[in-house]
């Protein structure tokens, strides 16, 4: 007989066959606990042992129009979930603790209850009084949102049954408690449990449900992946500490683009949006200063510049320093060696520091060729010409390669008072931006033209 995974890690949930102190996948301590199967006997071992009801089985065509998306006003959230909130659907907002889940969520409710649904904010984290206090202080104290302070999933299904709202907010999936399962609140268990309930809730009753979820250190959703899979959407918040900039994520959409982002500034108001972030990631910019470059990007479907500072100085270790904020490390790494082994430009011996300026993050491989131009100028202590925009993706052989929506690209830096763009050769025309653009074929001319021979 095949042995079933029984046991689960509460902090990063593995499933293993039998119980151990240590869980090999995250490597956490005494957080192994025994998984109740979903329902046991003998009856339950073979599925057919027992005929289902049949299912009613539809054709793709339907004469239903597709359900109207209610929109909060707030523009940014509306782009995010791919134009506005659709009725039925299940949305995870996950994000450090004290990044602004809460407050984001507060408005968000506010604003969908003045957009004319019936919303209810459930509280498992404060008290009614202490999210009344903060209503009052965002200005929404009149907003027509129904609270509650509430952790018994039981108590709140039964609300919500009752009461048969067309949006709850759920704050957050870590603190909802099931009785029906042995385990504390914020295990896998019980946050798996809360969130099938909700879900399955939301879908059969024609609910929206937005979850918020905490994010462990390393960045996942606190407990199970498995959530992610239950919900339609799931959107991160992220931004630094010491930064007001929020970055709203959609890592995952059914009904929208994925990667599409919204930015918001945390205020003394609450979180405003930002329309213009391009404007606000380069405000600080005067004259070119060395290791400073700015790259054109493209978030989602809209172009955005960021830019990118290095540092690059001789280092008094023997295991000289990488750091990266912003971008990945991974990357970082495999420019510098792209740049030493096709370029002849060795980084041995010294530190390298890469920062993307605003606490933004960069996924895209288009920032390869903006990053070697950061670490470059900053080696040679030389800037680049004067309001140039630089992108590309740079390949192991140290060819560039060209990269989508160089048009968009270039017309969000003209838009932004940018002249000049160095991009790959090939690719798509930049169309007439009145840009000066140079494009390059790899990336040892690249060097060569832009920071001469040496
Ligand atoms: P919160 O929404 O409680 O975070 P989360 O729910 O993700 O844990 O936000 C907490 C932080 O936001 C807190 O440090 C204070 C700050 N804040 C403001 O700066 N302005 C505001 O108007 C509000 C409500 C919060
Ligand atoms: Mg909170």
């Amino acid at each position: 007989m095949a042995k079933s995974n029984s046991f689960t890690c509460n902090a990063c949930g593995a499933s293993f066959g039998k119980w151990s102190g240590r869980c090999d996948a995250c490597g956490a301590w005494n957080t192994i606990v025994e998984e109740t199967p979903l329902s046991a006997g003998p009856a339950s071992k073979s599925l057919g042992a027992r005929r289902g009801a049949p299912i009613r089985l539809t054709d793709l065509t339907t004469e239903e129009a597709p359900p109207p998306r209610t929109n909060s006003g707030i523009s940014e959230l509306d782009r995010v979930l791919g134009g506005g909130l659709v009725p039925s659907s299940a949305i995870l907002v996950g994000g450090d603790p004290g990044i602004g889940k809460s407050t984001l969520l507060l408005q968000a409710a506010a604003r969908f209850a003045q957009a004319g649904l019936k919303t209810i904010y459930v509280s498992g984290e404060e008290a009614s009084a202490q999210v009344r206090m903060r209503a009052q202080r965002l200005g929404l104290a009149d907003a027509p949102v129904q609270l509650a302070a509430a952790t018994n999933l039981r108590d709140i299904l039964t609300t919500l049954e009752t009461e048969k709202p067309q949006l709850a907010v759920i704050d957050s999936i870590q603190t909802m408690w099931a009785d029906n399962v042995d385990s504390a609140p914020g295990s896998v268990s019980q946050v798996r449990a809360a969130a099938h309930e909700l879900t399955t809730f939301a879908k059969r009753r024609d609910m929206s449900v937005i979850l918020v979820g905490h994010v462990t250190k390393d960045g996942q959703i606190a407990g199970p992946r498995v959530v992610e899979h239950m919900v339609d959407t799931v959107l991160y918040f992220e931004g630094e500490r010491g930064h007001q900039f929020r970055i709203l994520r959609a890592v995952k959409n059914r009904f929208g683009p994925a990667d599409e982002i919204g930015v918001f500034e945390m205020t003394g108001a609450g979180l405003a949006e930002v329309l213009n972030p391009s404007a606000l990631f380069l405000s600080e910019r005067g004259e070119p200063s060395p290791g400073s470059v700015v790259f054109a990007g493209v978030e989602g479907t809209r172009p955005l510049l960021v830019e990118f500072q290095a540092l690059v100085a001789p280092s008094p270790h023997s295991q000289p320093r990488r750091s990266v904020v912003g971008w990945d490390g991974g990357r970082l790494a495999m420019i510098l060696a792209v740049l030493e082994a096709r370029c002849g430009i060795p980084f041995a011996g010294m530190d390298v520091y890469l920062n993307v300026a605003g606490g933004m993050k960069v996924s895209e491989p288009a920032a390869d060729l903006a990053v070697a131009a950061a670490l470059l100028s900053a080696r040679e202590d030389k800037p680049l010409p004067p309001e140039t925009v630089v992108f590309g993706e740079i390949s192991l052989s140290g060819a560039l390669r060209p990269v989508s929506q160089t048009e968009n690209r270039l017309k969000e830096a003209q838009k932004l008072g940018f002249t000049a763009a160095i991009a790959p050769s090939g690719g798509k025309p930049g169309g007439d931006s009145g840009m000066k653009l140079t494009r390059m074929g790899d990336l040892t001319s690249f060097v060569g033209e832009v920071f001469g021979a040496g």
